[in-house]
């Protein structure tokens, strides 16, 4: 049977990580959402579009060709920019431009046209309530500001991203205020998502949970 899983929660919160072993899993490929919003604010900076300029972002992105390969680079018109839109001021910078609704219609169409066929896991923020609010098994995923900023600082290191766990830890705050408190498509769990709390567990611990419950759900 062809599945849409829908993963959503905060910034750090492993999702991506989490997504991709599951898409191994279940056979289903993996949508990063929060590369599209990057591949947006990258654009944005690279081009020297205002981050508060919502038309030209949203003329920007609806003509940007976004592709993802087999092996996890993103191409934003046919340029690799895997690395660069994991930098620190992509992240801060992509929770910027998120926050427009014209931005949001521009990936969300593409985001829905791509899952339109099932067989897809998408992580982001707004999944289980705006993108595909059909979809099979909807996770809410969540962890401790801590345990994020810890996992994030680990990441860029391994990475060879220049990183410093304060900055880090202040972003994650920030970015949560933001990604909450916006008016277009606020994060927020939908009302079947199933909540999970990541803070102590280890990434195989997450993958078994997750894949018994899509096991239960799915069969
Ligand atoms: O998942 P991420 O950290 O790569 O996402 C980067 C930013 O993009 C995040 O701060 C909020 C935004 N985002 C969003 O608003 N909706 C999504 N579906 C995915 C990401």
């Amino acid at each position: 049977m062809k599945l849409n899983i829908a993963i959503d929660g905060p910034s750090a919160a492993g999702k991506s990580t989490i997504a991709d072993l599951l898409a191994k899993r279940f056979h289903l490929t993996h949508l990063d959402t929060g590369a599209m919003y990057r591949c947006c604010a990258y654009a944005a900076i690279t081009q020297g579009i205002a981050l508060d300029d919502e038309n030209s972002l949203y003329e920007t992105i609806k003509n940007a060709d976004i592709r993802f390969d087999e092996n996890k680079d993103v191409y934003l018109n046919n340029r690799k920019v895997t690395l660069e839109i994991r930098q620190n001021e992509i992240s801060m910078a992509a929770s910027k431009v998120s926050t427009f609704a014209k931005v949001r219609e521009a990936l969300v169409a593409m985001q829905r046209e791509i899952a339109e066929e099932k067989g897809y896991i998408l992580d982001g923020r707004d999944i289980g309530t705006v993108v595909l609010p059909d979809a099979d098994v909807k996770i809410y995923m969540v962890a401790s500001v801590e345990a994020r900023a810890k996992r994030r600082f680990q990441e860029y290191m391994e990475k060879g991203i220049d990183a410093d766990y304060d900055t880090i830890y202040k972003d994650i705050v920030q970015r949560d205020y933001q990604d909450t408190h916006r008016a277009a498509s606020p994060l927020k769990k939908a009302s079947d998502a199933i909540e999970i709390d990541t803070s102590d567990m280890s990434i195989k611990e997450v993958v078994e949970k997750v894949s018994n419950i899509i096991t239960d759900i799915c069969g």
